[in-house]
């Protein structure tokens, strides 16, 4: 049976509503699921909540709600977002769900029972809001390294996850898997940490005195789950109950684990020597993007200068933020978000840009054929535009393997740009004034329905409700196999005699 292509988000804390940063994660991620599923393939998307933890506790304090009143109420809104931005997920993942809270006991059940667990006092340098510990080499000027903020002394009995042990094996797998972490500059600075610096093991559990909101460690009334051990199980745990019939194996490995690049330490080295201890295979590529940031500053709820996705979505339609975050930053780059740039966008690639052709297209259709698409036989297409829309299957196809959307849409809009010029040099408003036979005009007319078709198909992927939306007023099917077996694109055409509709513009002027 063909393994299910498996691919995950990390499971976003609940303690404010999401934002721009996170809806990138999940739009990603979708658009790899929509790509693979448009390939035929069978795909499972993992998204969900990392609900226990400091982080998470302090938040509902302050909402003056319990832990678990608190995440209750705020999970439907990433549910709704995901809705609302058409992220496809097949199975979301909550933490404090029973079946996943039994699932991290047992492995840590099993992993002391092969004694990759042991309970040792540990004095050392502890950060709260990054809830880890650092040894005095670690700290930076006496802070934390990673967020820079002060750091307090502490001395605990706790459970150790053993780390330093499998360093050299991680280090070798890395370097023979040069597609485990991508891009190659995160890999890059994963293997230099791994050769200069020594792994210490992992502090794998919290005294209950100072923190009850987790998972309680099993046989113990005194700690309480890591919330990073927690959290990354919940990669191999959904698949355990997520889809009734299947079992883990059908989805593990994963194929791609999307994650940002604050979270790299925890993916590309706490998760692989935990696996390799749970005696389970690696994911094939950790793919890792950057950070959205408003000026120089990375966008984050404890900064508090976030964007709403859904006032975005709202304003301008889903398809041009899905557009706007999948197109402005290369996979792996940082990224500036500001309205403006958006407002730019959405004028230029997507109102002048697809708009306008399709609706050149379709007011032609509408003017000269009454709305019918002509009859033309396939050679007799202008191959000037025939020949790029035929080839853009390929040319995206190759981008996406290579995790590349971005380059992607280039070619897409490559090709939309080539068409809009092609209106202009052929004039079919002059043509359609020749008084003889409108062989020619039928000829340009049905050229360029069949490149907005084939632009369509694609953005099925990117952009799913603008693609729908012309492949509806085209009379084509939206669902089922839109690209054939065989993965030509010269396969696929217009039937003549189809009822085109023009439709409202796609992206109306922004100044409308
Ligand atoms: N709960 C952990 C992840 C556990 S996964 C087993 C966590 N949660 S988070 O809500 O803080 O972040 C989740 C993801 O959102 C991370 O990949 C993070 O990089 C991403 N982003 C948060 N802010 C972001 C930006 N400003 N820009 C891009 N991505 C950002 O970490």
């Amino acid at each position: 049976m063909t393994k299910t292509y498996y691919l995950t988000t990390p499971i976003y804390y609940v303690n404010g509503k999401p934002h721009i940063g996170h809806a990138y994660t999940n739009i990603l991620c979708d658009t790899l699921a929509r790509y693979h599923r448009m390939l035929g393939e069978p795909v499972c998307f993992l998204t969900g909540t990392d609900e226990h933890g400091t982080k998470v506790a302090k938040a509902a304090l302050a909402a003056g709600k319990t832990p678990q009143a608190y995440v209750d109420a705020l999970v439907p809104h990433f549910k709704e977002l995901w809705r609302v931005l058409g992220v496809t997920y097949d199975f979301f993942i909550r933490t404090t769900d029973e079946r996943h809270k039994q699932y991290v006991r047992s492995v840590l059940t099993d992993l002391e029972a092969k004694k990759e667990i042991y309970k040792a006092s540990y004095q050392g340098w502890y950060c709260t809001p990054c809830e880890s510990f650092w040894t005095e080499l670690q700290l930076k000027d006496g802070k934390c390294p990673d967020c820079h903020r002060g750091v307090d002394q502490i001395e605990e009995e706790n459970y150790f996850f053993k780390l330093a042990h499998h360093q050299a094996w991680l280090l070798d797998y890395i370097e023979k898997h040069e597609d485990f972490i991508r891009p190659a500059h995160r890999r890059n600075e994963v293997l230099g940490f791994l050769r200069h610096e020594t792994l210490e093991d992992l502090c794998i559990t919290r005294p209950q005195s100072r923190l009850r909101w987790g998972i309680e460690y099993p046989n113990s009334k005194d700690h309480v789950v890591y919330v990073w051990f927690d959290a990354l199980l919940n990669y191999t745990s959904a698949p355990h109950f997520a889809i009734e019939g299947k079992k883990e194996t059908d989805f593990w490995p994963a194929d791609v684990q999307l994650l940002g690049k604050d979270i790299v330490r925890q993916h590309a080295i706490y998760w692989p020597i935990m696996l390799k201890a749970m005696g389970l295979p690696m994911p094939r590529t950790l793919l890792v993007h950057g950070w959205w940031k408003i000026g120089e500053t990375k966008m984050s709820k404890s900064l508090g200068n976030v964007v709403n996705p859904t006032e975005i979505a709202a304003k301008y339609g889903v398809d041009a933020l899905r557009y706007f975050l999948l197109n402005e930053v290369t996979l792996g780059m940082d990224g500036t978000y500001s309205e403006d740039l958006l407002m730019e966008r959405y004028s230029s690639d997507l109102a002048n840009g697809l708009g306008n052709l399709w609706h050149r297209t379709a007011s032609m259709i509408e003017k000269y054929f009454d709305g019918i698409l002509p009859q033309v036989e396939f050679p007799q297409l202008k191959q000037s535009l025939m020949g790029p829309s035929m080839g853009l299957l390929d040319l995206v196809w190759g981008n996406m393997e290579q995790y590349d959307p971005r380059g992607a849409l280039a070619e897409v809009w490559q090709v939309i740009q080539r068409a809009n010029q092609f209106v202009e040099e052929n004039k079919p408003w002059v043509l359609a004034k020749d008084p003889a036979p409108k062989t020619d005009l039928e000829s340009v007319i049905v050229t360029l329905a069949e490149t907005v078709f084939r632009v369509a198909v694609i953005l099925m992927i990117f952009m799913p409700d603008t693609a729908k939306k012309i492949l509806q007023r085209l009379n084509q099917p939206t669902i089922g196999k839109l690209i054939p077996n065989s993965g030509q694109f010269s396969e696929i055409h217009l039937v003549p005699g189809t009822r085109i509709e023009k439709g409202e513009p796609l992206f109306p002027r922004l100044d409308d």
